[in-house]
């Protein structure tokens, strides 16, 4: 699709924030295959913030329109880690300027949206892949592979559970945790959409008719609450999906909670299969006759694959295999869910826990709930539980 690269590419990583610090480390610290060429960020503290960009005397600008005025505005990757409302912009601004774009997830907010970049990346003769990163795992792609195989027929229903303690720190860290939009344009910003979407945007993806499209969602039922009372959106998710084939699946998902990890325990049945995976589980099938297969057993794909990945697409002229689509179906699913009423959890339900400098909200009994509901592939009404 793009030329191929054949020295070491160039990368710019634009914005250095929270997750963008990952993206900083890995290729200050590590041998990525290219070079940090540059740091976009608009903030004016980040060589305070980050030693190493002094360190190693990497150039920042404020915005790429000022990093592409510079005599060596070659970059050949960029990598975006800016606010989701800004990613849009600045893809069509990079793909502009002849860069291949890894942008974190999730892509943008609107289908129209997914499907108009991902034509502009054709257009431009360059690669727009997204950090979903456990697309990148390839436990999960041999396991995707077996499946759009047959392996282990149709699937028949899907469901996750994976909640992680947030307190006010988390949403104090920018202008847009938490909100439903942002001076006018949508974030949606939620556990679903964000901190805990990578398997439900798995689950989709797994299910997908080939290896880079995911299956899609037709249909939506949830409940949704809010339990820390200073979030916009809500943070915790009870919800249940159809899918194509009339797949249900389902998700459940928080932020106000006292346990720091609960999950992740995924769980999709096939027609002659069930596949498991969680936190220190690995991906694993077990057939109808007792066949067990376990995938990625060999110390496991490092969590920034999709950087590798990305660097080397650039100098093979392929596209990664997680482009624009493969969070479309994620995408749709938060759509569905945001129409659903938010209701605020009752002040005598919240005890708030202080640790570390922050306070954390935990809603009693959302683990047993959460759990229960997960177990039954349920949602709190249909089991009798109110929170
Ligand atoms: N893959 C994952 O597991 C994962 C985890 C967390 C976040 N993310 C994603 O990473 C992205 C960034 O999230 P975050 O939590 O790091 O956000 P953040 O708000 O902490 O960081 C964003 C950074 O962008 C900078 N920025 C803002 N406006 C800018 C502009 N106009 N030009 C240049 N820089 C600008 C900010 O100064 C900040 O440093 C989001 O898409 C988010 O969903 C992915």
């Amino acid at each position: 699709m793009n030329g191929t690269v054949e020295a070491r590419p160039r990368i710019v990583l634009v914005g250095a924030g929270w997750y963008g610090q990952k993206y900083l480390d890995e290729m200050t610290s590590r041998d990525v295959g290219g070079d940090l060429a540059a740091v976009v960020d608009i903030a004016e503290d980040l060589e305070e913030r980050y030693p190493v960009i002094r360190k190693k005397r990497i150039p920042t600008y404020r915005a790429i329109s000022d990093y592409v005025l510079n005599p060596e505005k070659d970059a050949d990757l960029a990598v975006i880690s800016s606010p989701i409302h800004l990613h849009a912009q600045m893809i069509l601004e990079c793909l502009g300027q002849g860069m291949n774009v890894l942008c974190e997830k999730p892509l943008c907010l609107t289908e129209e949206e997914t499907l108009s970049l991902s034509r502009a990346a054709r257009g431009a003769g360059r690669f727009l892949a997204v950090g979903w990163q456990l697309n990148y795992d390839r436990a999960v792609q041999a396991l995707k592979r077996d499946i759009l195989a047959g392996r282990f027929g149709a699937p028949k229903r899907a469901r996750c559970l994976h909640a992680m303690r947030r307190g006010n720190g988390y949403y104090a860290r920018s202008s847009w945790a938490g909100r439903i939009s942002v001076n006018g344009w949508a974030v949606y910003d939620s556990p679903f959409m964000n901190a805990c979407a990578h398997h439900f945007q798995l689950m989709t993806w797994l299910l997908g008719p080939s290896m880079t499209l995911p299956i899609g969602v037709t249909a939506a039922e949830g409940e949704l609450y809010r339990g820390n009372p200073g979030v916009e959106n809500y943070d915790i998710a009870f919800l249940r999906f159809t899918a194509e084939g009339g797949v249900p699946i389902c998700y459940y998902t928080a932020h106000p909670l006292r346990t720091k990890n609960l999950g992740q325990d995924a769980l999709v049945e096939f027609e002659r299969a069930t596949v498991t995976w969680g936190k220190g589980k690995p991906f694993r099938a077990v057939t109808d006759t007792g066949e067990e297969i376990v995938y990625g057993m060999d110390g496991g794909t490092p969590l920034m694959q999709k950087l590798y990945d990305a660097v080397q697409c650039v100098k093979t002229g392929e596209a990664p295999i997680c482009g624009p689509e493969a969070g479309l179906s994620h995408l749709n699913a938060v759509l569905m869910a945001q129409r659903f009423p938010v209701r605020d959890i009752p002040a005598s339900r919240i005890e708030w826990l202080e640790e570390g400098g922050d306070r954390f909200p935990c809603v009693t009994g959302l683990e047993d709930a959460l759990s229960a509901c997960a177990e039954s592939w349920a949602l709190p009404k249909e089991k009798g539980i109110s929170l």
